[in-house]
């Protein structure tokens, strides 16, 4: 198993450190945005096919977990990309085969990585905005830290209950349009990130 963590784990966090851009002088930080739109990208296909995974052996509730944290990392991609657009960079995207294990493994793996985002990877990409006093990015860079930490958060509860999930049918989760915030809760008034209403919350199941 952990094997299969670290392989995962190298795919994604190989695609984010890693993606060249082009544009006429890059600074570390459009560097590291290039690297997090290729990283968000290759996981949006991760928990794609992790979710399809989940399907096929009846974990209903953790494949509508994966949608949601799918459609997340979408919204983080664009949001990225609007910055890149703005800088004129246009970073090499290359989409990896997801690796898809046993659905114990994949949540297992998910957690992995997930709480590698939030505890190294987009810190060291804010640390490094602040040096290049890009405060644009700064700000991006730390709400998806913020959110990834979240979305770590529901990954772990799910890997804790785990054994009572098999069996269970798909069920709704709610995402920010704006920031890629996943609740498991239908009740509040606005996103607990960014200032998105409720309204505006996307349902994914
Ligand atoms: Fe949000």
């Amino acid at each position: 198993m952990k094997r299969f963590s670290l392989c995962v784990a190298l795919v994604l966090l190989v695609a984010f450190l890693t993606t060249p851009v082009a544009a006429a002088a890059p600074t570390d930080t459009l560097r590291n945005l290039a690297g997090a739109y290729n990283r968000e990208l290759n996981a949006n296909a991760q928990f794609t096919a992790w979710a399809l995974q989940a399907d096929k052996e009846g974990y209903g509730e953790v494949a509508s977990l994966f949608r949601a944290l799918a459609r997340a990392e979408q919204i983080h991609a664009d949001s990225l990309q609007v910055l890149l657009k703005k800088a004129a960079a246009k970073p090499m995207v290359k989409i990896l085969k997801p690796v898809v294990g046993s659905t114990q493994n994949n949540v297992r793996s998910a957690v992995f990585v997930e709480n590698e985002l939030r505890d190294v990877i987009y810190p060291r990409a804010v640390k490094q905005a602040a040096i290049d006093k890009d405060t644009t990015a700064l700000d991006l860079l730390t709400r998806l830290k913020n959110v990834e930490a979240t979305h770590a958060r529901l990954l772990a509860f799910t890997s804790a209950h785990l054994t009572s999930l098999s069996g269970s049918r798909g069920r709704a989760y709610y995402v920010c349009p704006d920031c890629g915030y996943v609740s498991d809760k239908p009740d509040f008034a606005k996103c607990a990130i960014c200032p998105a209403p409720r309204g505006k919350f996307i349902t994914v199941s």
